[in-house]
């Protein structure tokens, strides 16, 4: 946990000038949001890192949570919202406190998936909604990339593993942090374990184009860089 906390403490002054041109994921995130929370919901963004969807529903009542007090930082400058240093796999929230709890671009590829949903299922409403996305273990660009620089047998390695590693530099200095990667069906495994219902699944940087906009829900889902889904607590 040190290690991610360090991360992202670094990586915040950069994070949302490296991280500018996923504005086709944003929209199929958006998208998404936008047809599911209704005004008089009570939303937790957990890894809400620098804000951009509490910035996205700055009119709702949204808290943020991370575990990265310099992500807070940025996350309440940009939105003004009210914002928590904390740990997803210990929410500091009485039970049956939100009526959907979000979760972007990966904040669950750092944490013990299983305490994770946890605790996310504990602090729902009956019948809340969870929606997020985490790192594909198919990201299908990333795996033709991998085979044409570095061979089948280190694809198909890393595959298996299904655990690697996101480096950056920042003012010259190389940092990294661990992740874990998960395809569709054990994600739906683990919702289904957790006792969430699907409402639906969904793919994000799918081609990284207008294109995802409709390609979203298609079985192309399964190769994006991001996948997700809506679920409800049973
Ligand atoms: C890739 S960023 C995504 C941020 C944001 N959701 C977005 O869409 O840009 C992942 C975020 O998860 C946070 N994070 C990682 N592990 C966490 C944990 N155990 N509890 C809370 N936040 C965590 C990191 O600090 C970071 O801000």
């Amino acid at each position: 946990m040190r290690r991610v906390i360090e991360y992202y403490n670094t990586l915040a002054k950069e994070y949302d000038n490296i991280y500018k041109d996923i504005k086709y994921m944003r929209s199929v995130e958006f998208k998404v949001l936008k047809s599911e929370i209704k005004k008089d919901y009570l939303i937790l963004d957990v890894g809400c890192g620098t804000g951009e969807h509490l910035m996205y529903l700055r009119d709702y009542n949204i808290i943020g949570l991370d575990i990265s007090i310099e992500m807070l930082k940025r996350a309440k400058d940009k939105s003004g919202k009210f914002v928590v240093v904390g740990d997803i796999q210990h929410l500091p929230f009485k039970s049956r406190s939100f009526n959907c709890v979000i979760s972007f671009f990966g904040a669950l590829n750092h944490v013990q998936i299983n305490r994770a949903l946890k605790e996310i299922r504990r602090i729902l409403v009956k019948e809340g909604l969870f929606i997020f996305t985490l790192a594909n273990l198919y990201h299908m660009r990333w795996i033709f990339k991998s085979l044409l620089r570095k061979g089948w047998w280190y694809t198909v390695k890393a595959i298996k593993k299904r655990k690697g590693d996101i480096t950056k530099v920042v003012d010259g200095k190389k940092i990294r942090v661990n992740t874990r990667f998960y395809s569709l069906e054990e994600v739906e495994d683990l919702l289904e374990k957790h006792n969430f219902h699907i409402k639906y699944t969904f793919g994000t940087y799918i081609t990284n184009s207008p294109l995802d906009n409709i390609l979203y829900k298609t079985f192309l889902k399964h190769f994006g860089g991001y996948i997700g889904a809506v679920a409800v607590k049973k």
